[in-house]
């Protein structure tokens, strides 16, 4: 398989408003970012994908962008970015940036000429179109609910939004767009930057506009459709004349495409696909499925084995915390379940991802009223099912189970006062628990989840198998339990993970005695030791990583 940096690399996600704030105005910022670069070697990662820090009026913190150029207030100055990546660099830290390019802010200097008239030259950067019947062009919904046109009264005209009304999307079928784009793509790639991920991209096609919406899936008009691969291929133009990494997101994709996506001439080197997370989950929390998580992580896995590459996660600034989702944050099992979380999938055919404060076990937000949630999308969810008639609680209960909120509580640093991310009261409120969870804590105990994963990251350095290995699954059908083998030549690493908060029965098979007899155990959560052999129950969450050793009598 051919060698890539960021195939070997650990990737860090910062979420800039939260990570640390630097001057006590309650926001994060780029030199709080800066400040922080000791921990993230520390801890061992190889590079930071930081969330847009472009000038925006912050509908969707900073996802609704109004100058691509400049640098949002709040987080600093371009001189700020310049420092943050040049100390970075010295660090042998990469940095990726966030490329917001499905849709701007509408106030862009491009919608704001757009909305003027019909035949101003920024018209056709967007999406105009007439209504039918007094009504909107068609009956589509965007992703953070209501339709996806908006009217606009000067020109009597709709404009499309696959997200708030405040980001309408970019007209892709314009030349003059993609030119735009692709120029401002160079201008951050001279400055230097690594790569980029690269936001919501598989929206940038939309179907026919007069389609009726479909009747289950909400994007299904405007997410990967038909056609895509042209504007896709001009993108990945741009980015081939760098040394770059870039990840796309792509909801909507599934494993059958994934090579068109992230094989070895895909658009991308990797993309985050949604399978094993569920997009915008409006529901609150089900019975975690193990198997069909199972079955969404290996498709992957075999999909991109020898083709491609994979990008890993668990977390990100738009879901719940994984610990509170897919383990247990009870003060019993929290640190347990957050190492199985962190075992099962750093060890994976791909580049993992850590969502700050992931490192730590953060856990989910005991929001207690709509007051205390900064995010749109919830917002909205919250009133539409007080409308449907559920009590306040019980749409307390749904926000506290799904909103995005719950991965942006400002990180927590110490127990002070604002868990140390601020001097003062930040911007949404810090999690109470950072008393007990909290990285100064963390990285004095030598059994925290911090120095799980520093390990994990440590033997992903040392061994190519965890690297550059083929994937292979062990008890498919098994519904507590995901059992994997990492394999290069001779190294052979096994991996066994409880995913449920029950004791699992396990059962040694032939097939891994054919492999060998002596499976040393590398790395638990549960401080066992023991004979592979013999093993036939695993705790709650438990977690082992196996490393076969072969010829072990020659050495004697
Ligand atoms: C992506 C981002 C999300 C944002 C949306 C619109 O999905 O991850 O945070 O709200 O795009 O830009
Ligand atoms: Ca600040």
């Amino acid at each position: 398989m051919e060698k890539k940096w960021w195939k070997e690399a650990v990737g860090y996600q910062i979420y800039p408003r939260s990570f640390k704030d630097s001057n006590g105005d309650g926001i994060g910022d780029l030199n709080g970012i800066r400040e922080k670069l000791p921990y993230l070697k520390e801890l061992g990662v190889n590079f930071i994908w930081i969330n847009p820090v472009y000038d925006s009026p912050n509908i969707d913190n900073g996802y609704d962008i109004s100058n691509y150029h400049e640098i949002l207030a709040d987080f600093g100055t371009m001189a700020d970015f310049d420092l943050l990546l040049k100390e970075a660099h010295q660090l042998d830290l990469k940095v990726i940036m966030d490329l917001v390019i499905n849709h701007t802010s509408d106030q862009h200097d491009w919608f704001r000429e757009s909305a003027k008239g019909k035949d101003n030259p920024y018209r056709d950067y967007y999406i105009w179109k007439d209504g039918v019947d007094g009504g909107p062009p068609s009956d589509w919904q965007a992703i953070f609910g209501g339709s996806v046109w908006e009217y606009d009264e000067t020109t009597e005209q709709y404009y499309f939004h696959a997200f708030a009304k405040e980001q309408p999307d970019l007209d892709w079928e314009n030349e003059e767009v993609r030119k735009e784009l692709f120029s401002m793509i160079s201008w951050w790639l001279d400055k230097g930057i690594d790569g980029f991920r690269v936001d919501a991209i598989s929206h940038i096609k939309k179907a026919a506009h007069d389609l009726p919406a479909h009747e289950t899936k909400v994007a299904a008009r405007y997410q990967n459709i038909e056609g895509i691969d042209s504007h896709l291929n001009e993108l990945k133009e741009v980015f081939d004349r760098y040394d770059i990494m870039t990840v796309g997101e792509a909801s909507g994709v599934s494993a059958h495409e994934a090579e068109k996506w992230a094989g070895k001439d895909g658009y991308f080197n990797m993309i985050f696909e949604f399978e094993h997370i569920g997009l915008w989950k409006q529901e609150e929390s089900e019975e975690f499925d193990i198997k069909a998580f199972k079955e969404a992580l290996s498709s992957w896995q075999y999909a991109l084995d020898g083709k491609g590459w994979n990008a890993l996660y668990m977390e990100n600034h738009d879901v719940p915390r994984s610990v509170s989702a897919f383990g247990n944050d009870s003060k019993e099992l929290r640190e347990i379940s957050a190492k199985a979380l962190a075992l099962v999938y750093m060890l994976l055919q791909g580049t993992p991802f850590i969502y700050q404060g992931q490192e730590l076990g953060m856990t989910n937000m005991p929001f207690e009223s709509i007051e205390q949630v900064d995010a749109l999308d919830s917002k909205y969810l919250y009133h539409e099912l007080r409308k449907k008639g559920k009590s306040e609680e019980e749409a307390m209960a749904v926000i506290r189970a799904t909103s995005r909120d719950n991965a942006r509580t400002p990180m927590q640093w110490d127990d002070t006062h604002y868990g140390g991310f601020s001097e003062n009261k930040p911007w949404l409120s810090v999690n109470p628990n950072k008393s007990t969870i909290n990285a100064e804590q963390e990285q004095t105990e030598t059994t925290s989840v911090f120095h799980f994963y520093q390990q994990l990251i440590q033997l992903r350095k040392e061994n190519q198998a965890l690297i550059y290995g083929s994937f292979e699954e062990l008890l498919p059908e098994d519904e507590q339990l995901y059992v994997y083998l990492r394999l290069l030549e001779e190294d052979v690493f096994l991996i066994i993970v409880n995913l449920s908060g029950e004791r699992a029965a396990y059962k040694h098979s032939k097939q891994l005695e054919k492999l060998g007899e002596d499976w040393q155990l590398v790395l638990g959560n549960y401080f066992e030791t023991g004979k592979l052999s013999e093993l036939s129950t695993l705790q709650p969450y438990e977690a082992r990583l196996y490393q076969l050793k072969i010829n072990e009598k020659n050495s004697n």
